[in-house]
């Protein structure tokens, strides 16, 4: 309907001022469920994080992960995943304010059915090999520092055809897609997918800038990437190309689409940096909370002052806008999660040089909660 030139939609001249003092025109607000903007905090200048920076060792984890798989049932009381979740202790829910990480482990000849939904997810493989991760059809091997995807919506189950336990890192965009009130999940209705093939999306881009011209059953139809699988051989061979290139003592490559040139997810930033034992890093201030995942090495790092010791097969965060700088004892490959490429895309990433390194103001101490939200 086109409104007369002239004619108000809504007469606001006829309606009768509440005749109420302030207190009761407060009361009627909140009676209506409604409240003065002016009763809220203002808007802070810069992202004040709810994410605490915060670190889980192997030392401490490992062990009770190891437990898991006596006394949690794949088939029965677990459900269909043996995850433990890294629970911040600043949140409700999430490792960081978009992310939860979680150590998802399997036993020999175990495995985890099928399913799909619209959260995204990352797999960073820490320990164990003959698996695999099938994603729409392709079942792609896991090794320790390899990446795989799986994105929004595909139908994905997990294999463990060996004789050893496996670990691996999940990242996954839950406390963004629940936020957003847009989570949708769906089992498999035969329990695990038959497997067309194995590592097939790594054929189709056997080298840079080479691309299969044909149509793909197994694609997610999403800006995800279509290959699935990145081998830490050429993360690997790719650090030592970048520190020849760069020198200094850290170089950090970005995991991709390749069609695109766009972030491997649509909502998780997925990188690798190699810090050399060649002094501190540079401190930068990012938005976004960051999940590293170390895979091998040891250092140390102040986030936000507090300074933080790692080895091989600890998590740690970095929240939003929080500076961080790293430091090694040894060379050390780090695995990050981030939500960066979310908000690249709705154009709110921002990061910051710092001009001076942090000055140390305390050690990280572990918190307790006191839920298990
Ligand atoms: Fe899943």
């Amino acid at each position: 309907m086109t409104l007369e030139i002239g004619k108000e939609p809504l007469d606001l001249e006829s309606v009768d001022t509440a005749e109420v003092a302030f207190d009761e025109f407060c009361g009627a607000l909140d009676a209506r469920n409604m409240k003065g903007l002016w009763t809220r905090p203002e808007l802070p200048h810069e992202p004040i994080a709810r994410t605490l920076p915060y670190h889980w060792s192997w030392e401490t984890v490992a062990p009770l992960v190891k437990r898991a798989g006596r006394v949690l049932d794949l088939d029965g009381d677990v459900g269909q995943r043996r995850a433990l979740q890294f629970c911040n202790p600043g949140l409700q829910a999430g490792t960081t304010e978009a992310l939860f990480g979680a150590f998802q482990y399997l036993e020999a000849g175990e495995t985890a059915p099928a399913h799909r939904h619209t959260p995204a997810a990352i797999r960073f493989v820490l320990a164990g090999s003959s698996m695999f991760t099938t994603v729409n059809g392709d079942a792609c091997e896991m090794r320790p520092g390899d990446l795989v995807l799986t994105p929004a919506w595909t139908w994905h189950d997990h294999t463990n055809y060996g004789d050893q336990s496996v670990i691996w890192l999940d990242v996954i965009d839950v406390p963004l897609v629940a936020t957003l009130e847009s989570v949708f999940f769906e089992d498999h209705p035969r329990g695990m997918q038959e497997v067309l093939g194995h590592n097939i999306s790594e054929r189709r881009f056997a080298a840079p800038g080479l691309h299969d011209t044909a149509p793909h059953p197994g694609d997610s139809g999403t800006a995800a990437s279509p290959l699935l699988r990145y081998p830490y051989e050429q993360a690997d061979r790719m650090l030592d190309a970048l520190h020849e290139t760069h020198g200094g003592p850290s170089v950090t490559f970005e995991y991709r689409n390749p069609v695109t040139g766009g972030p491997a997810v649509p909502t998780v930033t997925c990188e690798m940096i190699r810090v050399h034992p060649e002094g501190p890093t540079t401190p930068w201030r990012r938005a976004g909370g960051q999940i590293y995942s170390v895979l091998r090495g040891r250092g140390r790092s102040i986030i936000g002052g507090t300074e933080f010791h790692w080895g091989p097969g600890d998590v740690f965060v970095v929240p939003s806008w929080v500076a961080v700088e790293h430091e090694a004892a040894e060379e050390a490959d780090i695995f990050i999660g981030s939500s960066r490429a979310t908000l690249e895309a709705l154009h709110l990433y921002r990061e910051e040089q710092l001009t001076a390194q942090q000055e140390v103001v305390g050690q990280f101490q572990p918190l307790s909660r006191n839920t298990d939200a």
